[in-house]
């Protein structure tokens, strides 16, 4: 299973925030944004990843994250060259991709919550067209909304309906098996001049072959793309972190968890950065004296 983080657009909502910086490396409270979507591709058990975004920050993106390898992971870029839609990711990454299945994150979607890596993990692992994550929210008309059935099969999915008729959001979290690279490339833009991952999501659902996971109370999805969703967001995570003395999304601990490296890798990552409480962590991930 390969992995794409889109990390490109405009990011005009924040602005002047966005002036200088991409949205995805703004911070949220103690870490670059891109890092938490990263991590949930880690939980999910992708090390193969893509990061895509405009020809302007996509150098930054590689001075924060490199090729991955520290962490055990293979990242790759690519450049969007404007911003043509969610689904040309698909045509961005078609030759990274190649003949695997493929999941893509948003580079602006936090998920946080026990089970979440085990529900990935599942989707990756049965998927049989594509696998959407939904989640309910007060202000559907701004997202991808589910329709269902009686019996809560997915019927239809309409983007940013004036008149929701569910409060449930497709949030930016798609599994799919190869297949997607050719649905993408057979759809057209949309009024906007997009190609929307709705229409991509759509044909799954024409051919039975989409499944929802609905992520209910125990998890947050949060949005960062406005500048209280990015302040309630850093709060977020300043409160779990501090409550529990646990952080999110810290990169080295999850690749030390997972398998990707060893303590004594971990290790000399968070010496690299021991000034700072997120090196703390990364240390306090392997303490001397766990196995290497
Ligand atoms: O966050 C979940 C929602 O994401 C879904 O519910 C919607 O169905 C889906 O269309 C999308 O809605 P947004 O309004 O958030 O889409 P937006 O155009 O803002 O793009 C989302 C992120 O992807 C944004 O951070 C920038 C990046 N992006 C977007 C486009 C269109 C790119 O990197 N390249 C692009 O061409």
């Amino acid at each position: 299973m390969k992995g794409i983080i889109l990390a490109g657009g405009s990011g005009t909502r924040l602005y002047p925030l966005t002036r200088a910086l991409s949205k995805q490396l703004l911070p949220v409270y103690d870490k670059p944004m891109i890092y938490y979507p990263l991590s949930t591709l880690m939980l999910g058990g992708i090390r193969e990843v893509l990061i895509i975004s405009t020809p302007t920050d996509l150098p930054a993106f590689r001075r924060v994250l490199g090729d991955g390898s520290d962490l055990g992971l293979q990242l790759q870029y690519a450049v969007q060259p404007r911003p043509a839609g969610i689904a040309d990711a698909f045509r961005v990454g078609a030759a990274f991709v190649g003949r695997d299945p493929v999941t893509l994150i948003l580079g602006d979607n936090i998920f946080y919550g026990q089970g979440l890596a085990l529900l990935l993990r599942r989707a990756v692992r049965e998927v049989t067209g594509c696998a959407l994550f939904g989640y309910t929210v007060a202000d559907p008309h701004r997202y991808g909304v589910a329709e269902t059935d009686a019996d809560g099969r997915l019927t239809r999915i309409v983007e940013k309906p004036a008149d929701p008729r569910s409060s449930e959001a497709i949030t930016g979290l798609y599994v799919y098996t190869n297949d997607v690279l050719e649905i993408a490339r057979g759809i057209l833009p949309s009024h906007r001049g997009e190609l929307e991952i709705t229409d991509v999501n759509q044909v799954y659902v024409n051919e039975g072959r989409a499944t929802l996971h609905s992520l209910g109370r125990g998890y947050a999805w949060l949005d960062a793309g406005t500048y209280d969703g990015l302040l309630s967001a850093s709060q977020f995570v300043q409160a779990i972190q501090h409550r529990q003395g646990i952080p999110i999304a810290c990169l080295e601990e999850i690749a030390l968890r997972m398998g990707y490296i060893d303590a004594r890798t971990c290790r000399a990552l968070g010496e690299r950065h021991a000034h700072s409480p997120y090196g703390q962590y990364v240390l306090a991930a392997a303490p001397i004296g766990a196995s290497a």
